[in-house]
């Protein structure tokens, strides 16, 4: 089954203002864009519904967060539901930022991610190793140890509005990207995982991004690896180069 080449820019808590957001949409609106690839763009919250009213329909909207819960008293939140009905279609869950900074486990993502989809959103789930544990051979007992509690939160056919983020800790935002080699060892292992966890017709459909430090310089060389189906990408999301990523297939 053929993988649709998925690019995602993720704006972290980017631009700091109004007039940067306008000028970086802009950028996007007027570009010539690969129609064949799946582009995707997550603002802070704040510009959902701005951005949502002024971006190129070809180009979707994804949230960078929400909770487990539709409604209710939980000061800060943004609801699955919420992002539905505002009709924001995909939601980023389990980037490394949240797991380290705001201590998210991979059973609190697994229980949002089932909030996410209950809802009717796709989710764009990050999972990822840190150097140490690259170090110590770690990578591929990590990716699933963070996916474990996700396979059993979900159903078979869930896997379908699922895109899987491997970011490993020590290429984002350090100018560090993984080398080719590193990339599509890991994109097959955690494929190879979701064979035997989840189903063989899982395993080859659902699309595997890479995510870490991708530039306009290196997302070509990336996007030809055979198990790598796309890119998550930060800093150069808020650049025009992003454009250049968004083609990398072309
Ligand atoms: O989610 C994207 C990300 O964490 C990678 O960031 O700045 O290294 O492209 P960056």
């Amino acid at each position: 089954m053929a993988r649709q080449f998925f690019v995602g820019g993720n704006f972290k808590m980017n631009p700091a203002t109004r007039e940067a957001k306008k000028a970086l949409i802009k950028v996007l609106n007027d570009a010539d864009i690969d129609p064949s690839t799946e582009v995707v763009i997550a603002p802070p919250h704040l510009y959902l519904f701005a951005i949502l009213e002024s971006i190129r329909k070809d180009i979707k909207v994804s949230a960078q967060n929400c909770y487990c819960k539709d409604a209710g008293a939980f000061t800060g939140e943004v609801s699955p539901r919420q992002l539905a009905d505002a009709e924001i279609p995909y939601v980023i869950l389990g980037h490394s930022e949240r797991r380290t900074l705001l201590h998210e486990s991979s059973e609190f993502v697994a229980q949002k991610t089932r909030a996410a989809l209950d809802s009717g959103l796709s989710v764009i789930l990050c999972i990822g190793e840190t150097l140490q544990e690259r170090e110590a051979g770690e990578t591929a007992k990590v990716c699933e140890a963070q996916l474990k509690p996700v396979v059993k939160a979900l159903k078979e056919g869930d896997w379908s509005k699922i895109v899987v983020a491997y970011e490993p800790v020590w290429a984002i935002g350090t100018g560090k990207v993984a080398t080719p080699q590193q990339a599509q060892d890991t994109h097959a292992d955690i494929r190879t995982f979701l064979s035997t966890a989840v189903s063989p017709v899982v395993a080859s459909s659902t699309r595997l991004i890479y995510g870490g430090s991708v530039s306009a310089a290196n997302c070509k060389e990336l996007s030809d690896l055979p198990d790598v189906d796309g890119f998550l990408v930060g800093g150069a999301s808020l650049k025009p180069e992003f454009v250049d990523i968004i083609n990398s297939k072309r």
